[in-house]
């Protein structure tokens, strides 16, 4: 490895155990809710820019924010609690004193204090999130076994970048729930160093890339954020909050939140998959496809 990215790794590592952030004494998890405060910032309500948003009354519009927030953090949980399993795999038969691996020690105790750190915020917004499909569950617990270490690195550098953004709209959102914009402050900070060292990581694997593997790559991080989406986009929710026809609704709904989930939360994560020629005669006709933007 060279010498200027075992510093890196030194420093991140030093970082993580100098300054750690726990979520017990960083949120103030005690704060009332009132009724002025946020979920979530409106252009990332999934319904937002349909006709049918404008009907809903302002305790349908709350209720709407509360639970696709939920949803998010349920997303989080469960791809952060994946990839710990596949982080302690890669680690497992390497030296002790070995860099990557004390570096991805870290990681997991990081990603594990994230995952609580979400349920105990989905229990704080006192709604139960909507689980998972089976063919979701299915699907996760495959690749996380299957997939080899540079599609899984990917996978979780595209969650990570993705929610990144989002998490900065959450924390800059004016009159956000304090709960949430601290959960949010935490993450962005702590995943920054995870996305520094997973981009440093992955370099080895994208700069050598030629048209099959970088098509690849471009599949993976698709897939992730096809993953997250439909995840995150519930007819469930449409027919808890009192929408008549949800499951047309979401249909609907659905292209639409794409094209604007994608300006507003993976611009970064566009330029990465560019960066290693992601965006081909094969790759561009599936993004514009499945994610709706012209890639
Ligand atoms: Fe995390
Ligand atoms: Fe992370």
């Amino acid at each position: 490895m060279p010498t200027d990215q075992l510093a890196q790794i030194e420093r991140l590592i030093r970082i993580s155990k100098e300054h750690p952030l726990l979520p017990e004494t960083f949120i103030p998890w005690n704060t009332a809710e009132r009724e002025e405060h946020v979920f979530l910032a409106e252009k990332l309500v999934s319904l937002s820019n349909h006709p049918i948003y404008s009907a809903l009354t302002t305790v349908q519009k709350r209720e709407l924010a509360r639970r696709e927030v939920v949803q998010a953090m349920y997303g989080y949980c469960w791809s952060e609690g994946l990839f710990c399993l596949f982080m302690t795999r890669y680690i497992l038969h390497r030296a002790p004193d070995d860099p990557e691996r004390r570096f991805l020690l870290r990681e997991i105790v990081e990603e594990s204090r994230h995952q609580e750190m979400f349920a105990d915020t989905i229990e704080n917004l006192g709604r139960k999130p909507v689980p998972l499909t089976r063919f979701h569950r299915w699907l996760g617990g495959v690749c996380v076994k299957l997939f080899p270490p540079d599609f899984a690195f990917l996978s979780c550098l595209a969650v990570e970048m993705m929610a990144d953004r989002y998490g900065e709209h959450l924390r800059k959102e004016p009159g956000i729930f304090p709960v949430l914009q601290k959960v949010a402050q935490l993450h962005n900070i702590e995943e920054a160093r995870h996305i520094l060292f997973t981009k440093m990581l992955l370099k080895r694997y994208t700069d050598t890339a030629g048209f099959w593997r970088s098509t690849m790559y471009s599949l993976v991080v698709l897939l992730n954020m096809w993953f997250f989406q439909s995840t995150y986009v519930r007819a469930e929710i449409y027919r808890d909050i009192g929408v008549q026809n949800p499951a047309r609704i979401r249909r609907q709904a659905f292209a639409n939140y794409q094209r604007r989930f994608a300006e507003e939360c993976l611009d970064s994560l566009l330029e990465f998959v560019n960066s290693f020629n992601g965006f081909n005669v094969l790759t561009r006709p599936l993004w514009r496809w499945v994610m709706k933007i012209q890639a």
